[in-house]
Order: C-alpha cells, then structure tokens, then sequence
C-alpha cells in the first residue's frame, strides 16, 4: 500500500506584519522540495480552522509573494477556538469552546503537522490545541517584538524602518514651525519600537510604557531646548506609555479579542499637556497601522524564510509543541508550554537605554 504523504497545515493569526507572506513561502516551498509533503493553508486564521475554510497550496500559490506585505491567507486577531462567539435569537453574545470541532476538521485534511504563525495570542491557543494533540509548530510574529523565548520577531525590523522614516519625516515640520511633535508609536505594552526608532530618528525624548514618565521633566526638557534655541522637540512616545501614576489610554475594547484592548491617543494627551503647560505650540501624529504595511525589509525577509524552512524541518521530523525562535545568530525550538502569558518587555537596565541616555535623550524621568 502507498504511504500517505506527510501533510502541513499553516495559519496566520493576530494582526498582520510584513513577513507573513515570506513564512508562508519558506513552509510550501521547502516543505515541497526538500521533503516532498503536502500543504494545507487555512484562510483567516482560526477563524478558517473553525468555519472549515482550506486551500491546498502549491509552488504556484507562493510564487512571487516573498516581498508582499500582509498575508495570501487572510487572517484574525478575534477568532479562537476556545472562546468563540455565538449570538442567540436576541442578538445577546457569548462564548463556546469549539476547539473539537477544529480538531475534528484538522484530522479529516489528514494533517500531520500545523504551523501557526502569529503572536502571542496565536502561540497561547497554539499551546492548547496542541495539548488535545494536534502536533504544532509556533512561528513567532509582531510588530511589538514582545514574544516571550526570542530575541527578535520578524515585522519588527519592517515596522522599525517606517517608524524611523515617519519620524525622519516629522522633523521637517518640527523645525520649520518651531513646534513640538510627538509622535504615537505602536508596540503595546513593549517599548522596542519606541526606543529604537527613537534613538534611530534621534528623538529628543522616548517615552515607553517600562518607564512611566512624569510630564514636569517633560516639559522642562522641551522649554529648556527652547531657550537653548532649540526651537522645536519630537517626541517619541509608545502607545501603552502612561504617567507615574497614571493609566493607559485606551482607545477601544474588543471584547471578542483575546487581548481586548485596543490602546491609542496617548501622544495627543501628552501634546496637550505639553502645550498647557509650556505655551509651545504642540502637535501629535498617532503613526498606527503604517507601521505594518509594507513590504518586508531584507532582514525580515531572511529571518521570515529561515523561519519558515525550520518550521517544514520540524513538522517533517514529527516534532510539535515547540515554537521556532532567535538565539544570537541561531534559529532553535522552545517548547510552547514555556512561551505563553508571558511578554517579553524593555528591561530597565537594557543597552539601549544607556545609549538613549548617553546621547542625551530624555526618557521622561
Ligand atoms: O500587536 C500588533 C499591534 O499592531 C500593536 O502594536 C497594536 O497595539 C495592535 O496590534 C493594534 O491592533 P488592531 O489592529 O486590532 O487595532
């Protein structure tokens, strides 16, 4: 009797970032040529897993999307298998594990091996599907750089380049009209993209959500620039940034996401603070989803490929419950057990935040 073929499921889940697509290459494609399996992609993440929506993927379908933004496949930052919304007869929500119904349609694709591509909320229902047995392989996604058992997430240098560049492009402004700008950077509760955007565009201050800021130093950092003849500032500030003492602001709660809120407009309080407080003329730019678009840059091209051929290699040697991730210049496994709950922040006595300091830029405190 003929072998069945060794098939792979692969999903994206959570917000999109430029990479996505270069994963999902690296899977078809080596999982094909180098180890002669079958791929599966399911359309919008969990969301397809539950609703039964697949595509066979084939050299073909992968052909020419290493430098697209986004995801061929669609994906979810609300669908979970474990917590799925119902409505009744009333339009009155509310939640049902239906993970044994995705389990049941993962086994009836004949499906060995599923890759799931996302962030934290990916790999924390990652985790729980594969301890029903579904044999999982984690790539680890985002913007925010915030996954717990990795040095870098790919998106992360993409996101960095247009934060940069948006910063860059604020100071002609800053300069012109003698203002101070602050600029909303994404990232949640993590402040990497804060802090090395920041220092890449030369921000004067960086305020990130590690170090709550207190708006007096502020303010006197940007009046003392100001009689120095320094007569604008930029501000980089995280989203999830928020005064000692104070809260976060929040901008949205999606109540069916599995992280609900959805952060924003800190930067235009601090303006106004600012501008109160100091008399100086201030505006705020909340960057938001720009930060994900695009093409992926070349280091996260490289970093989503290796990922993806590491995935193919692990799901062809059966090994599941892991997550692929950075270790210096190594790509490694750990398990996924270990990855959920937890984030991966800005330490306080991080490099760059010496280096921050070194060039004099003001960290709000
Ligand atoms: O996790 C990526 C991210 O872009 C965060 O930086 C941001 O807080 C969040 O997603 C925004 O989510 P949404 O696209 O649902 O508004």
């Amino acid at each position: 009797m003929k072998k069945k073929k060794v098939t792979v499921g692969v999903l994206t889940g959570g917000g999109d970032c430029p990479g996505l697509n270069a994963v999902i290459r690296g899977v078809v494609k080596a999982s094909i040529s180098k180890y002669d399996m079958g791929v599966v992609g399911f359309e919008d993440g969990f969301e397809g897993l539950v609703e039964r929506r697949s595509i066979p993927m084939d050299w073909l379908t992968v052909s020419g999307i290493l430098t697209q933004g986004g995801t061929i496949l669609g994906t979810s930052n609300t669908a979970n298998p474990f917590r799925w919304p119902v409505k009744d007869e009333k339009g009155k929500m509310s939640f049902k594990d239906v993970s044994d119904k995705a389990a049941a349609y993962i086994k009836e694709l004949g499906i060995d091996s599923l890759v799931c591509i996302g962030g934290d909320g990916t790999m924390a229902i990652a985790r729980k599907l594969s301890q029903k047995g579904i044999r999982i392989v984690g790539v680890p996604k985002t913007i925010d750089n915030d996954i717990w058992g990795t040095d870098i997430t790919f998106g992360f240098d993409s996101a960095l380049q247009s934060a940069t560049e948006a910063i860059d492009k604020i100071h002609s402004t800053a300069m012109s009209h003698h203002r101070v700008m602050v600029v909303e950077i994404m990232g949640r509760y993590a402040g990497w993209l804060t802090l090395e955007s920041g220092i890449a565009a030369g921000g004067d201050i960086i305020l990130i959500p590690e170090i709550p800021y207190d708006i007096k130093k502020v303010c006197a950092v940007v009046k003392k620039r100001s009689k120095q003849g320094r007569r604008f500032s930029i501000i980089v500030v995280s989203e999830g940034a928020k005064p000692i003492g104070g809260k976060l602001v929040v901008k949205q709660v999606v109540e069916e996401s599995t992280d609900p809120i959805r952060l924003g407009g800190v930067g235009l309080k601090i303006a106004r603070d600012i501008e109160a407080q100091t008399g100086l003329e201030s505006r705020a730019t909340i960057l938001g989803h720009v930060q994900r678009g695009g093409t992926p840059s070349p280091y996260d091209r490289v970093l989503a490929t290796r990922f993806g051929v590491k995935a193919a290699e692990l799901c062809h040697s059966g090994v599941g419950g892991v997550m692929v991730a950075v270790k210096g210049s190594d790509i490694v496994t750990v398990p996924l057990s270990d990855v959920g709950g937890k984030t991966r922040l800005v330490d306080e006595n991080h490099p760059l935040i010496d280096v921050a300091k070194n060039v004099g830029t003001c960290l709000g405190v």
